[in-house]
This record gives C-alpha cells, structure tokens and sequence, in this order.
C-alpha cells in the first residue's frame, strides 16, 4: 500500500474549506435558495468529516490499520521487501546532497502475528541513569545547554528529522557512527520516537562528575549522553559507535562481526584451545594495562598469561590485517581489561566461548552492568593480577567443564542480549525515557544542520561508506520494541550489587587460601 500525505496541515485546510464555503454559500443562495443550501450543508459536514479522520491518521500512527504501512517517500514502496530504504544520491558533484523532502508519518506494521517480547534484564539500568532528573521534576532547555561546555555534539530531532551541532573534534569518526546510529534507530521504528535534544560526549572518560553537583548545586547537573559511566559520574549510558562500525581500525559492524565470532568459535573447540590467558592490545592506554604486562611469560615466571602489544601505527599502516577478531578465538581464557576507561573490546573478548578474566572494572557501558562475576566471567583481582590470572587458569585447567560453562554463558549473554536488535531497543527505551523527562518541545538550533543516512552516507568514503551500507537499516520494524522490565527498587539493586560483591570476595578469598573445595556457585 502506498500512500504520500505527509504532513497534513489542519490550519491551511481549514482555512480552504471556509474560502470555498463562503463562495458557495453565496452562489447557492443567488440560485436556488434554501433546499440547495440544506444539501450543500450536509454535502460539507460529511466530507469534511473524512477529510478530518484522514487528516487524523497521517498524524497520530493510525488505528485503523492493521497492515503494515508506511507513509513516506524515503520509501516509497514499502511492499517491496529487503529494500524498504535506500540512499538517494546526488550524481551531480557541484550539488549539495539533501536530504529527502518527506519523513514517514505513519508507520504501522501488523503486530498481531508477534507479541513483544521481554528486553533484557540490563535495560532495567535506564531508569537507574535518568534517576538523578526524575527526582528534581525534569529536564529543561537551560540545564540542556548548560551542558555545551562539555559535549562534543548536540543532537536534536524534530518531527523525526535530525539535526546536529558539533561543537569541538573528535577522535576518528566516533561522533559521525554514534550519529549514524541514531539515524539509523529513526528508520527502523519512524514515527515511533519523540522530538529530542540531546548533548554528547564522544570522549573516553565521563564528563559529569557527581561530586560537582552537590550542596547548592543539587539538581543543576546537565543530562549528558556518553558511552561509559563509573560511581563518580552522571553519564547517560549509550552504546558506542562500533556497533556501526570502527573503520580506523577495521572493526566491522556489529551485526556481521557477531556471525563471525560465532563461526570463529567453531573453528577451535574449547579443549583444544591453548590452555592460556589470552591479550592483545595497546598496552600503553592506561596504568592497570601496563601492570598487566609484567605478568607475560619470562625465562624466570609463568603466570598463565600470553600477552601482545598491538603496535597501533605499524597495524594501521596495514590495514589492521593482523586484528581479525573472529581468528582470535584460540585460546580458552582471554583477558579483558580497561584502557584509559570502558574499551569496546569487552563485548568481543566475551563473545570466543573462551572464559572471560575480566580485571575488575572501574566503568561500566549500558551492558556490563548487568554480567555477573563467576556466572558470565571470572572476576581477576585489580591489585594482584599475576597472581590472579594464573589461579584463575589453573582452575579452568583443573575444572574444565565449568570454565567452559563460564565462557559460553559470556557468549550466550553477547550472542542473545546483545544482538543488534537489542542495541536499538535499547537506544529506543532510552531516548524515550529521556523525552518523557524534557520539559519543553525541542526547537532546531540557529547553528544546528540538517543531516540524514543521504548526506552521511554519499559523501563518505572507502572503509567508512562500506561499514554504512552494511550497517544501514534497510526496512522499517515490523516488531514493536521489547517490552521494558520494571525499574530496580532499593531492596532489589541492593541484593543484586552484593551478590555480585560476594562473589568477587569469594573468588579473592579462594585465591588467598588456594582452596578450591569450598567454593559454591
Ligand atoms: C511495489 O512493489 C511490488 C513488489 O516489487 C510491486 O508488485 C508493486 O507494483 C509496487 N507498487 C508500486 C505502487 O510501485
Ligand atoms: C532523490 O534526490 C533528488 C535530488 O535531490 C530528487 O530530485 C529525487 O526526487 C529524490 N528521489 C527520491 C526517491 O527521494
Ligand atoms: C561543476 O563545477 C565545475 C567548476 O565550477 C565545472 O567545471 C563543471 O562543469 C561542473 N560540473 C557539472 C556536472 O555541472
Ligand atoms: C556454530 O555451531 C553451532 C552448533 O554446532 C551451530 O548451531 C551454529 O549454526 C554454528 N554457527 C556458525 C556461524 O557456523
Ligand atoms: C610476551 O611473551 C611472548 C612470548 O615470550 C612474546 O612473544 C611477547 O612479545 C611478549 N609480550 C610483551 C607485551 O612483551
Ligand atoms: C522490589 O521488587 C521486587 C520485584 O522485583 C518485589 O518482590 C519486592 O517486594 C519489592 N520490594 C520493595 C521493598 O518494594
Ligand atoms: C577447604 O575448604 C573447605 C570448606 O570451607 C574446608 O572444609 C576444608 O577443610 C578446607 N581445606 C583446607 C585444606 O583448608
């Protein structure tokens, strides 16, 4: 079904229909007086009934239809499958790409065949990061754009079109995937989200520090969306962009690099994997992964672990050829741990089948809040790590069968709950949960431009054009998003972060003894 009635305009229409009544009224009475005006007057009030239920449901996502339709010349047949979207552009080289004149304004697809199904337990951290402004009643403009000083972009949605302020650089090209992302979130459910404004760091570290906030200041902090989050900050959590891809260093798109780590896993069974703790990477980043160095194999140590430098520069001259993630699945234990803060590693080091060490983190991104210790991974301890790592791989070695439960329920957790479907519902509930917060209608910025897949995509080149059309969502959802869990209340956040501590506890106290027997999963 097609059909192209963007924008319906109550104002205009009215105003046309009262023009061509009072025309009509008057030529109507000149000729034959009372009985035709009757007529007419019935003739008007039905036809301007339809025309206010049609009006009615090209703006509020219609009831009346149970198919799946689209309303929209960014697609304009939405019966023809796997090609729902495409990018459009310009051949013409001296013309500026623009993006479509048109957006959906309906969109509603035949849920009646799936019933929605649950969201992950880790979706439940959202309302956990937007507690801070659901308790002083809101967000408004002023404490929004008190946060420019520290954002490195602002991005506003209005009518499902996105605008975007940058306001200082950035590393690489996160902020232009972070970006994309979003975009591509608003082509899988259009007309599903609300206008927006939003302010976001595209740094390693969080920028809002809870201890600035305090006393006076209480409630002043400005909502910040990032990547990552830690104690002592007040970041809103948003995936990274290597979900759409990491071109600088080849990383692919998610949702084909999570095939490839399965069929990875495939290749090399866990028993037949080296019996060793696995890293790689650039070690220089931060103190706890030069640490983690002195632990790799000497003439004088053994601590289990097989640890290698990525040497940025010369891999980056190569293409990252060396760096293929699926490849890296061959040893039964790899280590995970932070770079300058959170690293997008983690959900790649959990995804091998391997038994994940994960030194004990200081940040956190939107999932690994939800990854318990001893169930997802082996905690390693911060401040002994050798040590750790080689009681750790000595256990796996001895209890073979449960290190290998540890690392498929790593993988599971990333396989199932991390599926890029997820990542957008995520980013959906979020962005919505968020909105619900704004107290004003989001306005476009003086300074703000227009951009959409077209103006990103056309310009875009080698690797980064080829991880946008790979990761470009093509059709709109026919699912709705998965249904949100309740928020955490205190007793329930409570008994889940000790369990979690008393796990880590109990691991360090089996370390310290070196006696296994005890320990109760
Ligand atoms: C839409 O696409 C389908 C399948 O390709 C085709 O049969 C149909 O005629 C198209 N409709 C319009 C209006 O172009
Ligand atoms: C594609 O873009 C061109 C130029 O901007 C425009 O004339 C044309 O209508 C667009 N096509 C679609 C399908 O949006
Ligand atoms: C684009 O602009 C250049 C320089 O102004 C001109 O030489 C060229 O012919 C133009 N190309 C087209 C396709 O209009
Ligand atoms: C990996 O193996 C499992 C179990 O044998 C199988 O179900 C799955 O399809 C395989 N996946 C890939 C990507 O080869
Ligand atoms: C760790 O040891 C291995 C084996 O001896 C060696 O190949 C590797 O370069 C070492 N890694 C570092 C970071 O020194
Ligand atoms: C907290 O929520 C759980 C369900 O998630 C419920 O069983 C429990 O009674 C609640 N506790 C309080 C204090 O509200
Ligand atoms: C190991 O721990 C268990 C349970 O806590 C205890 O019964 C046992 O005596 C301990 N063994 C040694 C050698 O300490």
């Amino acid at each position: 079904m097609e059909e192209i009635t963007v924008h319906a305009d109550h104002g205009s229409w009215l105003q046309g229909a009262k023009a061509i009544w009072s025309i009509k009224m008057g030529q109507e009475l000149k000729k034959n007086g009372a009985i035709s005006v009757t007529l007419f007057l019935i003739i008007f009030i039905i036809s301007a009934l339809i025309a206010i239920s049609w009006v009615d449901i090209s703006i509020f996502p219609g009831a009346s239809s149970q198919k799946a339709l689209i309303t929209s010349a960014e697609s304009p047949n939405s019966t023809q499958k796997n090609n729902g979207y495409s990018l459009n552009c310009s051949t013409d080289q001296n013309t500026t790409q623009t993006c479509p004149k048109t957006y959906p304004t309906r969109h509603e697809p035949d849920y009646s065949s799936s019933s929605s199904e649950a969201c992950p337990e880790y979706f439940r951290w959202i309302y956990q990061d937007l507690e801070p402004w659901r308790k002083s009643n809101g967000i408004s403009k002023d404490l929004v754009e008190s946060g420019k000083s520290v954002a490195d972009i602002r991005i506003v949605v209005v009518n499902g079109r996105v605008y975007m302020e940058k306001y200082r650089s950035v590393f690489g090209t996160r902020d232009v995937f972070t970006v994309w992302g979003i975009l591509q979130l608003l082509r899988l459910y259009p007309v599903k989200l609300p206008d927006l404004d939003l302010m976001f760091g595209c740094g390693d570290r969080p920028v809002i520090r809870k201890r600035d906030y305090r006393g006076v200041n209480a409630g002043k902090a400005p909502p910040m969306f990032h990547y990552c989050g830690d104690e002592s900050s007040l970041d809103l959590v948003f995936p990274d962009w290597s979900f759409w891809g990491w071109p600088e260093i080849n990383i692919k798109p998610w949702e084909s690099l999570i095939e490839e780590l399965e069929e990875g896993n495939n290749r090399t069974k866990w028993v037949e994997r080296e019996p060793y703790a696995y890293w790689k990477g650039n070690s220089r980043l931060s103190k706890t992964r030069r640490d983690l160095m002195k632990c790799n194999l000497t003439d004088k140590q053994d601590s289990n672990a097989r640890l290698y430098t990525l040497a940025w520069n010369q891999e980056s001259r190569k293409g990252f050829k060396h760096t293929n993630l699926a490849g890296q699945c061959v040893h039964r234990y790899k280590i995970y741990v932070e770079g300058v803060a959170w690293s997008v590693s983690e959900k790649y080091i959990l995804a091998c089948d391997s038994m994940t060490l994960l030194v004990n983190p200081r940040y956190y991104d939107f999932f690994t809040r939800s990854l318990i210790p001893t169930v997802h991974y082996w905690p390693i301890s911060q401040n002994d790590k050798c040590r750790s790592v080689k009681f750790a791989v000595d256990w796996g070695n001895s209890h073979p069968a449960k290190a290998q439960e540890i690392g498929k329920e790593g993988s599971k957790f990333i396989q199932e709950e991390l599926q890029i479907e997820h990542v957008y519902d995520y980013m959906f509930h979020l962005l919505n949960e968020y909105a619900k917060l704004l107290k004003y209608k989001p306005t476009v910025p003086p300074e703000a431009v227009e951009i959409c897949s077209d103006t990103m995509a056309c310009k875009a080149k080698g690797l980064d054009r080829d991880f946008m059309t790979q990761s470009m969502v093509k059709n709109p959802s026919n699912k709705r998003a998965c249904t949100m869990p309740p928020p955490y209340n205190v007793s329930d956040l409570q008994a889940f972060l000790e369990r979690k501590a008393n796990l880590i506890e109990k691991v360090k106290m089996w370390e310290a003894t070196g006696n296994f027997s005890g320990f109760q999963f």
